[in-house]
């Protein structure tokens, strides 16, 4: 694995973009791009800003754009409409569809079998119901090159939205636990409890129906609460999280029936994975959401766990308002990165490109003062064998570039050779895929909730 180090770049999603470089030069490529950067001990995303500027761009000066936001297509779909369509066939293993014929629906009544059937059995069916995903070509709701096998994606999808009921545990006080923190890089971890906790169609108040079960503890919060500051000891995090296990283990039955294999929990501060280290069977049973998601750390484990995207979240209240940019006409910055210099890639990445040696190059340490105060940047480090968010589904290659470590040194090369009509396909792409990595204070259907909650009803499937 030594030389397999992989420089991702990842054309951007919109939330992560950023509009503020305004700078003359007559060139022509320009795209968003995010870069992952895997490296054997690090990975990292950065952000590139690639673009394709008329030769005329002399006042590329660029002012917040509201081109994107109309774009965003908000699907409001209620629930699976399962029952418009009642069909004879009741077993729907060997319906074939296609684009122009009727979708299958589960017939109302079946509905209701599925929904009585205890816990266990009903995943067994679900299990089944996916390995035998009737063929799908394209759904109005879901856009189709993104997805490696969208039949099974909409099947499993919809057998969530049939099925699941989540228990959330009652117990733990704040501030670790019910107390989402929605600011911030780590606002994943708290967007999700925040959403999960305010749902009422994936969650019961009878465990004894719970598919799944919901830890309810912040990391973040966790890390303000117990951790010494400059103690560099993380273990008073992960024996607080070992009582609580203990606690519910021995005061419900539900943890033991499964040795906690039907717990998860959702964790996107750095420090995630080392909190459930003081707990065997939450360490080695538990499904884990996690932003931190190395597979080489022997926590996070790829077909269990699932890799949370990171989402700086400046304003809980609007949690989508630094959201969009320019027109790719109006972007006139090749690349772009900034962050600290941890591991090897950013080094590199540094030795060739920082500095502003190359005026279509913006790679930063940190970002200047002056820039910083006016975009939205995140970056983070990842490790080599990081799994990007929502791979069990999306095919990341319709919207990014990947390039080897040692390219870095091409990068622009790289950049640059992309084709007008890829580049336009992918940015596209990039446009088509935002709306699963979106928080929205409602949750709606495909959502960044929803995408992540599917996963890991997806990865609990998996186990059976
Ligand atoms: C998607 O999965 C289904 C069910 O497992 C399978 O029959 C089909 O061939 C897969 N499609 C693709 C494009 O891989
Ligand atoms: C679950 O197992 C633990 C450890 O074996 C035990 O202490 C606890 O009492 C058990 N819980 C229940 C509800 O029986």
């Amino acid at each position: 694995m030594k030389n397999v180090f992989r420089l991702t770049v990842l054309i951007l999603m919109r939330e992560l973009s950023w509009r503020c470089f305004g700078h003359k030069i007559d060139q022509r490529k320009l795209l968003i791009l995010a870069a992952v950067f895997t490296v054997t001990g690090f990975l990292f995303q950065f952000f590139v800003h690639a673009y394709v500027a008329d030769s005329s761009s002399s006042d590329s000066t660029l002012q917040s754009n509201d081109f994107l936001k109309g774009e965003i297509v908000q699907q409001h779909d209620t629930v699976v409409d399962i029952h418009s369509q009642p069909k004879k066939n009741i077993n729907l293993i060997s319906t074939t569809v296609t684009a122009s014929s009727p979708r299958p629906r589960v017939p109302l009544g079946k509905q209701r079998d599925i929904r009585l059937l205890p816990p266990t059995e009903a995943l067994v069916y679900a299990k089944k119901e996916i390995d035998h995903a009737p063929l799908v070509n394209e759904d109005p709701n879901l856009y189709a090159p993104l997805f490696t096998n969208i039949s099974v994606f909409k099947r499993s999808y919809e057998l969530m939205e049939t099925i699941l009921k989540v228990y959330i545990y009652r117990d733990g006080a704040r501030p670790v636990f019910h107390n989402p923190h929605l600011k911030g890089i780590y606002a994943s971890e708290g967007w999700f409890m925040k959403l999960m906790e305010g749902n009422n169609q994936f969650v019961t108040k009878d465990p004894e129906r719970a598919h799944l079960f919901y830890l309810p503890y912040s990391v973040h919060q966790m890390a303000l609460a117990l951790y010494v500051p400059e103690s560099h000891n993380m273990k008073p995090l992960s024996i607080f999280l070992r009582d609580y296990v203990n606690k519910i283990a021995a005061k419900y039955p539900f943890w033991n029936r499964t040795h906690g294999s039907d717990h998860f929990l959702v964790a996107c501060h750095d420090w995630g994975p080392y909190t459930v280290a003081e707990h065997e069977e939450l360490a080695g049973n538990t499904i884990k959401a996690l932003c931190n998601a190395d597979v080489s750390e022997r926590v996070f484990i790829a077909g269990r766990d699932v890799s949370l995207p990171e989402t700086t979240i400046r304003a809980p209240r609007r949690p989508r308002r630094y959201l969009g940019g320019n027109r790719v006409s109006l972007r006139p910055i090749l690349a772009f990165f900034a962050g600290g210099m941890h591991g090897r890639v950013r080094p590199t990445l540094l030795k060739y490109w920082g500095g502003e040696k190359d005026k279509d190059m913006k790679i930063y340490k940190r970002l200047p003062l002056r820039i910083s105060k006016k975009m939205t940047y995140i970056q983070h480090m990842k490790s080599n064998n990081f799994v990007l968010p929502l791979s069990e589904f999306l095919d990341w290659s319709t919207f990014s570039v990947v390039v080897a470590e040692k390219d870095i040194p091409r990068l622009k090369e790289i950049l640059m050779s992309i084709p007008m009509r890829k580049y336009v396909t992918m940015q596209n792409n990039v446009k088509m895929v935002q709306k699963h990595f979106l928080w929205n204070p409602k949750p709606i259907r495909y959502d960044l909730f929803h995408m992540i909650l599917h996963s890991i009803w997806f990865n609990k499937l998996n186990q059976i």
